[in-house]
């Protein structure tokens, strides 16, 4: 019977014989699959690089997190920073598409030139789910609402061999592999995030004073639902930070604040979601609290759309 345990054998295994002595490279992000991707190669013993690029679009520590969680548990981890390099990249671009482009683009370049100089590498690992693969075989020829870019979204030509250990299993079981891999429960359960991070939750330009902002807001309203035992039973939660402004007071002075939206969403598989009925106190807390703390927002209000018509992220 195909038990976790049984799942985790078969593939520490399949990792051991096909890699062999030979090197093995792969780009962390952060989420569910890659972390427990990273945690196989390190259980399974074989020579492994696993590169987590900072594009500077994360939220807020979680930089620290994924590296102090992953060094503990044996990865064989290197940290690169580039914020500086995605940023000049996203300077002045408004739209959307060009934004994924630009941050897929940067994240590749940055990607490669590790492979070259940490290198040689014969396999590249990744992450890809059975659902992805299903998804790839239909998208040929269906016409694409968004250009996702994520980490298993690294070109094919790169000249590796591909390493897809997940490709028959569905995410909960990679969930359970990452119980059984000892993968923090906050890394292990955290809400899905966008490749491009929170560059497609800042509408227009990203500059660094806007991820400020919004990565402190991002941080109250997930602490708040954390608090409020409301993070688990949503399937995704996000700010995001419009180019708005309205006019609101400070004392007896007129200010203009950024509006701030807050999202979140019930969903079987992402397809279709609708938005969570919170409860009106806890809104009413978030929006007090993230109005106290962050005093560039002048305002909250919260998204009440249900996908489709609307997609789940902002852009
Ligand atoms: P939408 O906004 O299309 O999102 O309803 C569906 C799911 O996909 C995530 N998403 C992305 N993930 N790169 C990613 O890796 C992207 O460019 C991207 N855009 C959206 C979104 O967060 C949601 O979980």
């Amino acid at each position: 019977d195909w038990t976790p345990e049984h799942i985790l054998e078969e593939l520490l295994r399949g990792v051991q014989e096909r890699v062999g002595g030979e090197r093995v490279l792969l780009a962390v992000s952060g989420g569910v699959d890659s972390s427990t991707l990273a945690l196989l190669l390190a259980k399974s013993g074989v020579d492994h690089l696993a590169v987590f690029v900072d594009h500077g679009l994360l939220r807020l520590g979680e930089r620290e997190e994924v590296e102090g969680a992953l060094r503990a548990l044996g990865v064989n981890l290197l940290v690169v920073d580039a914020k500086a390099r995605f940023l000049k990249a996203l300077k002045g671009v408004e739209d959307p598409e060009e934004k994924r482009r630009r941050i897929g683009h940067t994240f590749v370049e940055v990607f490669q030139e590790v492979a070259r100089s940490q290198g040689p590498f014969r396999f590249l690992a990744q992450g890809t789910l059975y659902p992805d693969v299903i998804e790839s075989a239909g998208e040929k020829g269906a016409a694409k609402i968004k250009s996702h870019h994520n980490v298993g979204g690294l070109p094919e030509d790169l000249g590796f061999e591909l390493l897809e250990p997940f490709r028959l299993l569905f995410k909960d079981e990679v969930r359970e592999l990452a119980l059984l891999l000892g993968l923090p429960d906050p890394l292990r359960l955290r809400h899905p995030f966008p490749g491009p991070g929170l560059a497609v939750r800042i509408l227009g330009e990203v500059t660094e004073e806007r991820l400020e902002i919004l990565r402190r807001a991002d941080d109250l309203f997930t602490s708040l639902l954390k608090e409020w035992g409301l993070y688990d039973q949503v399937a995704q939660a996000l700010a995001v930070l419009t180019p708005l402004r309205s006019v609101g007071v400070a004392g007896d002075e007129r200010r203009y604040g950024h509006v701030l939206a807050l999202r979140a969403v019930t969903t079987e598989d992402f397809m279709t979601a609708d938005w969570a009925r919170l409860p009106l106190e806890f809104l009413d807390e978030a929006a007090r609290r993230i109005t106290q703390k962050v005093p560039e927002v002048g305002r909250v209000v919260y998204d009440i759309t249900a996908k489709p018509p609307a997609t789940i992220e902002w852009e």
